[in-house]
């Protein structure tokens, strides 16, 4: 998908007509906020930027906007942008469809919590069809940088701790946002970010550095932006953070010898918001003009800025000598490009009279749906409590401060979102049951506070907040009476959204506020509690686990998210998800993943911490469902092959409950000896299948040389060793069923 096409004779010529600023102009993105002034402050930048950003679109000072979803605002700005400059070039619009943008989808860490890459694909193609439809024409995303802190508030735009995982989800959603080809009709420009090794900032700390050893890097971090490039993707944000004590966004190793090179990406390359600039503010670039040269020169192609661009320094630097014809050239080559790709020179308008339509589409509603099913993870279900039966149950409590929160349903990166169309937990459930069951509501606990503002508090789209005089005590009292009164208590509890995502690290992962609390009192009470979580990192579940008979993640499911839950509590649906991260027991444990080497003191044998257990408390890729599954002895196709062989193991799966259900079938792979010491288990495919209650599956998963190929400090080279491989399979990190091969010089 990455061929690069000759670049056609109109880029050509309209490249050779351009003057310095204007091919400047080409690469400044700026932010178009609508923030009212009254929430930004009137004096602040955000307030005035609108101003500026007009003047500049007179200039023909501007390549690309972002944070326009009115498709009027767009067709104004689009005409100031096509008047204000002589050959009549078009804006591009970007912005960050993440999960969607009228008709929201479970974030991204549920996407991938579905192994599912059908659904992930269709979520990501309504969501282009959404942004197309308004004007958009680039999703900064999909965001595939792998996280292994829970820490880092990020992980929820992510798809968890693995990189053959993350490659399939990455690679999905490129294809969902992009169609077969850049430009695709109701598709977007995909934008994998933010490369590279984000993910692993220092104690989870958003922004923070990130120190990475090669092999981590190569193996870990980089391979699902390998496949999102290979599945086509047009652009690449970079990121914020020193990478090894180099900004990432002016790091020329990593944005032109391993982005370009190595990996063979052409498309463009954007920076993360005024992460051009602030390469003087990492004390990196002494001045906004060196930070500019520096950026291009390592590889950026166009700046994401929110106000006085470093890049209009860029017209000196040609002129200084300081940045080459060239590679200035090269940049807005990319840009234009892009532009005829999409049709943006004939066609730059948008039909905003068609657009509501298109956004009201209650397909998508279905969409979102069904993508919130499929991404829930059952983990804990003792005495198969659940499903429930909504005729058996004369009265259901549903209790804590997220099971009606409309904002915290639909979680955080999201702005053109319609609250009254979001289904709570507390309405999917009443809608379900309707008049078979009594259902009762308490609200249990104010709402957990986070000690310090959101970033996002600015637009004032923020999750409810509880009155200073809210009644504690009462609420409390209230929850427990209500749990006593009836047959199942439901806890929705978790964290806000504005307490996950960008700039929400957290140093501990407990139950915000007082819902540990709440969580106690109500199983104090022996009502049976079903614990729906909400959250987009593990939490600190050691104390519901042995308490709570069933516990079921729902993430952030999105606007049909309590419709989706409702259906998986009362049994319409089955839950099939699987957990994408290792969910620790406590934070101390952090960093947890599944893919550690052996040491000399194997983890099965010695201890690591006096204190508490250093396994998890849910492996990589739990995740329970209405039935049961056992795995016959795996086997096979041939016990020995050459370093570019491949071998396939089949084995046979059956379902021994009574309801069809969906397995996901995993393999894990080690190599016992080779150039590096490896780790014991790391997932190298997996299988999602549907079986019929009794029936039996065989599954067959090719393993090539791309499964074994890794890089290695000793050689600091690609490797494909002559060495014994251990294969596991079954439905989690832990899985027990066995088989081997032999790979031969
Ligand atoms: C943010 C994020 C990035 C996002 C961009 C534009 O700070 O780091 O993921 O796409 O700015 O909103």
């Amino acid at each position: 998908m990455n061929t690069s096409p000759a670049t056609s004779a109109r880029v050509t010529e309209l490249l050779a007509q351009l003057t310095v600023p204007e091919k400047v102009g080409q690469l400044i993105q700026y932010f178009y906020f609508g923030i009212p002034a009254a929430l930004a402050g009137e004096e602040s930048e955000i307030a005035q930027q609108p101003r500026a950003v007009e003047d500049a679109l007179a200039r023909g000072a501007v390549g690309s906007l972002l944070f326009v979803t009115d498709p009027a605002e767009n067709n104004r700005l689009q005409k100031l942008a096509i008047e204000g400059n002589r050959h009549g070039i078009p804006v591009l619009f970007g912005f960050d469809v993440i999960h969607g943008l009228r008709t929201i989808f479970p974030v991204p860490i549920a996407l991938a919590a579905s192994w599912d890459a059908g659904t992930i694909e269709e979520a990501q193609a309504v969501a282009a069809r959404e942004a197309r439809a308004v004007g958009i024409h680039w999703a900064f995303a999909p965001m595939v940088d792998i996280a292994r802190d829970p820490r880092w508030g990020r992980m929820i735009e992510g798809a968890g701790e693995d990189p053959f995982l993350g490659s399939v989800v990455a690679a999905a959603q490129v294809r969902g946002f992009q169609g077969d080809h850049v430009g695709a009709p109701g598709h977007l420009v995909a934008g994998p970010k933010h490369f590279a090794g984000y993910g692993a900032a220092l104690g989870g700390r958003d922004y923070d550095e990130v120190d990475l050893s090669d092999q981590e890097f190569w193996n870990t971090y980089l391979p699902p932006f390998a496949a999102a490039i290979d599945a086509g993707a047009g652009n690449i944000m970079s990121a914020y953070m020193d990478l090894n004590g180099v900004p990432a966004s002016g790091n020329h190793w990593l944005l032109t010898e391993v982005l370009r090179d190595a990996l063979g990406f052409d498309g463009f390359v954007v920076t993360d918001a005024n992460a051009a600039k602030d390469l003087e503010t990492h004390h990196f670039a002494s001045d906004a003009a060196d930070a500019a040269v520096r950026a291009l020169n390592a590889g950026v192609d166009m700046e994401m800025a929110i106000a006085q661009p470093a890049f209009e320094n860029l017209v000196a630097a040609v002129e200084n000598g300081l940045v080459d014809t060239a590679r200035l050239d090269d940049a807005v080559r990319r840009v234009l490009e892009i532009k005829e790709k999409l049709g943006l020179f004939d066609d730059p308008y948008v039909d905003a009279a068609a657009s509501e339509a298109v956004l009201a589409d209650p397909a998508h509603r279905e969409t979102a749906r069904r993508a919130a099913e499929r991404s829930a993870v059952l983990l804990h279900n003792d005495g198969s409590v659940l499903p429930l039966d909504a005729d058996a149950l004369g009265t259901v409590a549903v209790i804590g401060p997220l099971a009606d929160s409309k904002r915290d349903t639909i979680g955080p990166w999201v702005f053109d979102h319609d609250l009254d169309e979001t289904v709570t937990v507390l309405d999917g459930i009443r809608a379900f049951v309707g008049d078979r069951a009594q259902v009762v509501h308490e609200q249990g606990v104010a709402y957990p506070k986070r000690t310090f503002p959101s970033m996002f508090d600015m637009w004032g789209d923020t999750s409810p907040t509880s009155a200073p005089d809210f009644d504690a005590e009462a609420a409390l009292e209230a929850a427990v009476n209500a749990a006593s009164a009836a047959d199942v208590a439901i806890l929705v509890l978790g964290e806000q959204q504005d307490m996950i995502g960008e700039n929400a690290s957290r140093s501990d992962l407990s139950l915000p506020g007082d819902q540990q609390t709440l969580l106690e009192s109500v199983a104090a009470t022996g009502t049976p509690v079903v614990l729906v979580l909400m959250s987009g990192r593990p939490l600190d579940l050691r104390w519901a686990a042995s308490h709570a008979p069933a516990i079921l993640e729902v993430w952030y499911p999105g606007t049909r998210g309590g419709e989706a839950v409702a259906n998986l509590l009362f049994g319409a649906a089955a839950p099939s998800g699987r957990l994408p991260f290792t969910w620790p027991r406590s934070v101390g444990q952090v960093p947890l993943h599944h893919a550690v080497t052996r040491s000399h003191a194997p983890q099965d044998q010695v201890h690591r911490y006096w204190n508490e257990e250093s396994t998890p408390l849910f492996p990589f890729g739990h995740g329970l469902t209405y039935t049961s599954f056992s795995y016959g002895e795996p086997r096979v196709d041939a016990e020995r092959i050459g370093r570019d062989g491949t071998v396939t193991v089949s084995v046979d799966v059956t379902n021994t409950g009574a309801r069809d259900g969906v397995e996901t079938v995993q393999l894990y792979l080690h190599q016992r000896f080779g150039t590096s010491s490896r780790p014991l288990r790391q997932l190298k495919g997996f299988r999602q299948v549907t079986i019929g209650a009794g029936a039996t599956t065989t599954v067959d998963i090719e393993l090539g040389p791309d499964q074994r190929r890794y890089w290695s400090a000793a050689t600091r080279d690609w490797m494909l060793d002559a060495s014994t491989f251990d294969v596991w399979v079954g439905a989690d990190a832990h899985a027990a069923a066995h088989t081997e091969f032999t790979v031969t010089d």
